[in-house]
Formats: C-alpha cells, structure tokens, sequence
C-alpha cells in the first residue's frame, strides 16, 4: 500500500457560532494529486490553514508527512511547501531577491543559494524578468514566482491553494504542467480549485466540500458519472415548438418553464450540425443555442440539490 502524505480525521472548525468544517475525512496517498474542490467561503483555505499548522483546528486529527499537525508541528512544516491563496512575494524586491530570500530562511546551504535560484527561475520561464522589480509582473508571472519561492528546499508535500484562479488559459495551462512536473519527480500535491475542470485535468481524487462537509469523494471518473453530461440547450418561443423538438429528440429533457430543451451531446461539430439539421428538417429554430459542459455549479445541483451560490 502506498503511504499516507496527508490524513485527516473528523477535523472541525468554527469562527465564532460559525461552522466552518464540521468533521471532514480524507486520506491523500503519497505522489498523488487531492483536490479540494468548493465555492467561495467552503472552507478550503481553512483546511489549507490548519494542514498547514497556520490555523489550529477545533476538533479531529490530522497528519502530514507522518507527523501530527498538533504535538508536531515543526516536524509538520520542514516538511512542506505553502502556496498561498494570495501571492507572497514582496513587490518591492526583483524576482530573484524574492528567491534569495526564501533560500536565505530555509535550509538550504549557503553555497547552493545561487544555483537553486537560476534553477528556479529557468524551470518557471522567468530568467529573463528576474532583475525586474515583482511589482512589475504579471499576475501569471507572480503566481509563477510564488510557486516557485515554495519550492525552494524541495518539499515533499505541497499545497496550493487556488492556484491558477484569475490566470489566463494559457497560464493555467503552464501551471498544470508544472504541478504534473512536481508529481512526477514525487512530490505530493493538495491542490484547492472552484474549477471543476482543473480538478479533472490533474487529479487523482477529488473531493467536494458543502457547507462544511465533504458530501463526495473519488476520482474524477466517479463523481463525473454523477453528473449530466456535456449537453445542448435548446430554447423555443412557444410550448408547441418546444413539444415539437422534444418529440424529435426522445432522449432529451424538457424545462417547460423556461420552454427548453436539453438534449445529450458530446459537443462536437458533427453532432451540433446534425442536431441543427434535424432541427431544420422538421421546419424548427431555435431561439437560443448553446452548449453546455459540466461545471461546479453542476456538480453541486447533482451532488447536494442546490446550487454552489445557495451554498453560501
Ligand atoms: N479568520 C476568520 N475569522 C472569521 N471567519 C473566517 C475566518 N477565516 C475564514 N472565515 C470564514 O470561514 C468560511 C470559509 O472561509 P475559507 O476562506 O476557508 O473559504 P474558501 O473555501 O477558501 O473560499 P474562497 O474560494 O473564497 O477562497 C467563510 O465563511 C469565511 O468568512
Ligand atoms: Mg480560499
């Protein structure tokens, strides 16, 4: 059996009369990637916090890299790396002044600083800005740069809260490839998303937080079978065009209020054009046409009966 990086049991918190998690269980598997997936204000940075011996827990148990996140915590944070949900890095200082520092706080001998530096700033794309003052970057190259000051000391463990939130897709994009590039060289990560989409590209599970609970857990694969699939969302003018299309498409589910369809496709362009063709044939058009991909709100509706906005 593959070790335990993380293991969390019956862990609870509440700000005031508030509860924020209310007995929360998982387990994260050594070099693989969690994913905490929750709206805003479900409680992720307040697992992240606690894990992370930042925040002290009202209830549970908790152990990171074997350690107990309580009686150890020393232990607890030699062993990890932290990304915060807000950047770190220190505007007034260029980005390998930022490095330097992180090198200088960590254990890292003295005579090593300078390589680990250029290292990290080669791997993150940012050699060529790392004179610049961070103030000046990007808010995809600071995000870089703050993954990057984490990962000075090589840390076994590595939680990333939000990571890629307020990126653009392709910087979304470089961070996912980073964060495999971490898991592969074995590295374990407890990553935090809204985005149901990034929990499925890089997870090994996921688990769904509500209202300071975790109501599923499993791999992408599970909790998508779960959910209504990719779908076409078809809306008419009137009840007898909508009774119209529903009969020329059996699999289909209607919304009467809203006079629409919702009619199971992959959304591909094949399938979109033969739907439209099918359309065309019994003399039928469409007020309103889109496509429709799962995401956290879809999640929720499946999983819980509400949507993540009525979580709050
Ligand atoms: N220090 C604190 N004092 C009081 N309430 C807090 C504190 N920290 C968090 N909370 C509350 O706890 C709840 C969960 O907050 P948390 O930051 O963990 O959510 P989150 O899932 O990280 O949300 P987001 O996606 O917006 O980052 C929120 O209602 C928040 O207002
Ligand atoms: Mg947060």
């Amino acid at each position: 059996m593959t070790p335990s990086a993380i293991t969390v049991s019956g862990l609870r918190k509440a700000f005031k009369d508030k509860s924020v998690l209310d007995g929360v269980d998982f387990d994260v598997p050594a070099g693989t990637i969690f994913s905490l997936l929750g709206p805003n204000g479900a409680g992720k940075t307040t697992t992240v916090n606690i894990l992370t011996t930042l925040m002290k827990a009202d209830g549970g148990t908790a152990r990171v890299a074997g350690h107990d996140i309580t009686a150890d915590a020393k232990a607890v944070r030699a062993a990890i790396g932290v990304t915060g949900q807000f950047a770190a890095v220190d505007e007034l200082l260029t980005g390998r002044e930022n490095l330097q520092l992180m090198v200088d706080l960590s254990r890292v001998p003295a005579k090593d600083g300078k390589r680990v530096v250029a290292d990290l700033l080669d791997r993150f794309d940012l050699t060529e800005a790392a004179g610049k003052h961070a103030s000046t970057y990007s808010g995809g190259m600071r995000r870089k740069l703050d993954l990057a000051m984490t990962l000075v000391g090589n840390p076994k463990i590595i939680f990333l809260d939000e990571p890629t939130t307020g990126l653009d897709p392709r910087s979304r994009r470089t961070m996912w490839t980073i964060i495999r590039e971490l898991v592969a060289d074995g590295a374990t990560i407890f990553l935090t998303t809204q985005y149901l989409d990034e929990a499925d590209q890089l997870a090994d599970r996921i688990a769904v937080l509500d209202q300071g609970r975790l109501v599923a857990q499993g791999t992408p694969d599970q909790l998508k079978r779960q959910l209504p699939g990719t779908h076409v969302r078809l809306r008419f003018t009137s009840g007898a065009e909508l009774d119209a299309a529903a009969r020329i498409f059996p699999d289909a589910t209607r919304d009467d209020e809203a006079l629409a369809l919702r009619v199971p496709s992959d959304g591909g362009t094949k399938s979109l054009r033969s739907l439209l063709d099918r359309l065309d044939e019994h003399s039928l058009s469409a007020e309103e046409f889109s496509v429709h991909t799962p995401d956290l709100d879809d999640v929720f509706l499946a999983l819980t009966g509400h949507t993540a906005e009525a979580a709050k």
